[in-house]
């Protein structure tokens, strides 16, 4: 989870470092940014120190220099929650104006945004509020209404600040983050593997890492802490419990995996491994001439296999099969072949299916005798289809 909690000027801003804190307990990144009012009521440094990031307040921090982009805090998260929301925010985000960096944020968001209002009970009760609330909501809004409580005029009534408990849940629920697989650690393995002939030159494929990727997500959002050991890839992610592991070679895939494979729970082997390998790199780069050239190929070490012939009873390995014919019967023969529990099989004839895609059509075989298809999906769906089947077979 990526969220940015935008904060503006009431005194429920003092409940907002609990509600970071909970945030990066259950593996969020989190991002503050201040309306400049806010600042009365809650130090920037709190929120810094916290979050583990810079805080935004001004278009332009005069102090470092540094222009604070709202269109890339808009990029970057999954969610914008603004809490505590304000009348005045609210009015200002109902009819578009975009005089702080908050509300520029939000007119950039291009994932959800949940409001969380506080404010005091008449407020909360007058028209021109609840015109303002139907207005966002009618927008796309998430709203998650104020409690009933004593207030900090004194009164007593509608207008409180939701606990950060209740807002967590609220955030777990708009993006579908269940922590269902809260300690455990994730092995993948991603991308393609490049073995070098000489210096300049290599054999490898067209894998882009999108899927493990992807997988690595989700698992993360599920609160899982993730190990991607990865070939060559332009593909990026950043996480607090994510550690990536670049390699280049099938030999070096296999010795990280090796490294990390009896501290992992389960292990998802979605790297195209290079079959084969050249019998030696040549330590000049080798020169062109009128001759047929050769190369002798040696077959690659078969990793899911390795971590299939290691695993303990607790632990789980899943693979691919990319097929182009006897689809079924080659995914459930790798099944079987290599000992491992669940098989994804992806098809290199369905029509925006495989590497470089963004989508993917799958099957999953398990060891248990099921047999699931899935329609054409993007590959995020996949994996949630995926950590979906993982964990009821896991049950
Ligand atoms: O045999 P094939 O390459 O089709 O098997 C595919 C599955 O095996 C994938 O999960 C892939 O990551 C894994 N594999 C591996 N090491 C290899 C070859 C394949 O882990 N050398």
């Amino acid at each position: 989870m990526r969220i940015i909690v935008g904060i503006s000027g009431g005194i429920a801003a003092y409940k907002i470092p609990f509600l970071i804190r909970l945030l990066k307990k259950n593996g969020a990144d989190v991002k503050c940014i201040m309306t400049p009012s806010a600042k009365d009521f809650i130090s920037p440094l709190v929120l810094s120190t916290l979050s583990n990031n810079p805080v935004g307040i001004d278009f332009w921090n005069k102090e470092t220099g540094v222009w604070n982009n709202h269109v890339q805090y808009g990029e970057w998260a999954d969610l914008l929650v603004i809490a505590p929301a304000t009348a005045n925010t609210i009015s200002k985000m109902a009819t578009g104006a975009c005089d702080n960096l908050l509300l520029a944020t939000y007119l950039s968001m291009r994932q959800k945004t949940l409001l969380v209002p506080a404010m005091d009970l008449d407020m909360y009760q007058h028209p021109t509020v609840k015109r303002n609330f139907e207005q966002l909501s009618s927008d796309g809004l998430h709203i998650l209404p104020a409690e009933s409580g004593e207030l900090a005029s004194g009164l007593f009534g509608e207008g409180r600040m939701a606990e950060p408990e209740m807002i967590l849940k609220k955030i777990q629920e708009i993006l579908d983050v269940k922590p269902l697989l809260l300690g455990k650690t994730i092995l993948i393995t991603a991308g393609p593997t490049h073995e070098a002939i000489d210096p300049v030159r290599f054999i490898g494929n067209n894998s882009s890492g999108k899927m493990g990727f992807a997988l690595a997500k989700r698992a993360l959002n599920l609160g899982a802490k993730v190990k991607l050991i990865c070939g060559p890839t332009t593909c990026v992610l950043e996480h607090d419990s994510l550690e990536i592991i670049p390699v280049i070679t099938a030999d070096e895939m296999l010795f990280n995996v090796q490294a990390h494979w009896s501290t992992s729970d389960i292990g998802i082997f979605s790297a195209a491994v290079a079959d084969y390998k050249p019998a030696k790199m040549e330590v000049e780069k080798i020169k062109k001439s009128d001759a047929p050239l050769q190369l002798t190929l040696v077959k690659n070490p078969d990793i899911v296999q390795w971590a299939s012939n290691n695993k303990s009873a607790k632990q789980l390995t899943v693979g691919f099969a990319l097929e182009t014919n006897n689809e079924s019967e080659n995914a459930l023969t790798k099944l079987l072949n290599k000992k491992m529990d669940i098989v994804i099989l992806n098809s290199l004839n369905e029509k925006g299916a495989g590497f470089e895609k963004d989508t993917n059509k799958i099957t999953i075989f398990d060891s248990k005798g099921a047999t699931k298809i899935f329609n054409l999906k993007q590959k995020s769906e996949v994996a949630i289809d995926i950590f979906d089947h993982i964990i009821e077979y896991s049950k």
